[in-house]
């Protein structure tokens, strides 16, 4: 549970007053969440720059009107010049996710966001917002949890004015980035890779997207680690219930079957499958469940559980 953990560095006293009006700069822009980020800050009428890696197509960006200059989070000359004039930052890349060859947790989350962090404490960039995780500090064992922690902590340590904005796990669209579930809905199942009777934190990608979107400019958020969930975090039962409503039919949890056996295999050999192995552990403890108050005081109104499996169903494509 995290609310309004209080002033860090020089940005207890950053308000709005206190941003100016050069574009936010979005680390991450051409992702799954980045994207959604982008499009919510051109609603908002933001000015948006992307900072976007040599070799990725960031077309889609500039048809929309934003300013894209190119870097690395690795490489931390490029940093200067995209932080250059900017209102706020906002990242949401990732290396875990391993988009490219070489792409990894120590090398882009760990040092690429420190390089980020250092850049813009140098450019004294008005607001940092971080896209951090549900609960990192309790999770020692989650690398990619408590490299999320590390990095808050670093944030801190050089005084730069931040948001650290910490959703629960992500409901994705079908067709939208890694789909578990659809289907098994398809069938009349809900894949759960964890038990399915503990209480975790669920949110629809695009309220996170909002989210981050708003506290580029909130005020009151500075100096916060704020929770990101819904109105209640459901268990898998609970789930698999709302979308029995939703769809008509009955749905009933399932494990991962083979998949889960797989998984514990790989992970002898495999970092990234050991991280996903220790999430899920963690999921079960019980611990992954947010606190949304600072949500609903600095962010508006906290999604319903009801809502963001209508959206998810909506798509049509689970009949
Ligand atoms: N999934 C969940 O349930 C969950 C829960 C809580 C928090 N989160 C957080 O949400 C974020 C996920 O975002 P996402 O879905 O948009 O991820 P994603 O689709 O994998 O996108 C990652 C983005 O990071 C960029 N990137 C990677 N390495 C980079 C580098 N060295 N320099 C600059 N940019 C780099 C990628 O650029 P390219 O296009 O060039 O590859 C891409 O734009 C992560 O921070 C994750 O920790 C996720």
């Amino acid at each position: 549970m995290v609310v309004g953990t209080g002033a860090v560095g020089t940005g207890a006293s950053s308000g709005v007053g206190a941003v100016t009006q050069g574009p936010v700069l979005v680390v991450g822009a051409t992702g799954n969440l980045g994207g959604r980020v982008v499009d919510h800050l051109l609603a908002r009428g933001k000015k948006v720059r992307a900072l976007v890696r040599e070799g990725t197509d960031a077309s889609r960006l500039e048809q929309k009107g934003v300013e894209v200059v190119r870097g690395d989070l690795t490489d931390r000359s490029t940093l200067a010049a995209p932080l250059r004039g900017v209102s706020a930052v906002v990242t949401t890349a990732a290396g875990y996710t391993g988009r490219r060859r070489g792409d990894s947790l120590a090398t882009v989350d760990l040092q690429g966001n420190r390089n980020l962090v250092d850049a813009a404490s140098e450019a004294r960039v008005p607001r940092f917002v971080f896209t951090s995780i549900l609960q990192c500090d309790l999770a020692p064992s989650v690398p990619h949890f408590w490299t999320k922690k590390l990095i808050e902590d670093h944030l801190a340590s050089k005084g730069v004015p931040f948001v650290a904005l910490r959703p629960g796990a992500f409901i994705v669209p079908p067709g939208a980035g890694w789909d578990f579930w659809s289907k098994g809905l398809r069938h009349g199942q809900l894949r759960s890779f964890g038990p399915h009777d503990v209480r975790w934190t669920w949110i629809h990608i695009d309220e996170v997207a909002r989210a981050l979107s708003l506290a580029v400019d909130a005020e009151g958020v500075v100096g916060q680690k704020i929770d990101l969930g819904m109105d209640r975090s459901p268990s898998m039962d609970e789930m698999a219930a709302e979308f029995g409503r939703l769809l008509k039919r009955p749905i009933r949890v399932v494990g991962m079957g083979g998949f889960g056996v797989v998984m514990r295999l790989l992970s002898v050999f495999s970092p990234r499958m050991r991280d996903m192995n220790a999430m899920v552990a963690f999921f079960a403890s019980g611990k992954y469940v947010a606190d949304t108050r600072a949500q609903a005081a600095f962010l508006g109104p906290v999604p319903t559980l009801e809502d963001s499996l209508r959206r998810y169903v909506a798509t049509g494509q689970l009949s």
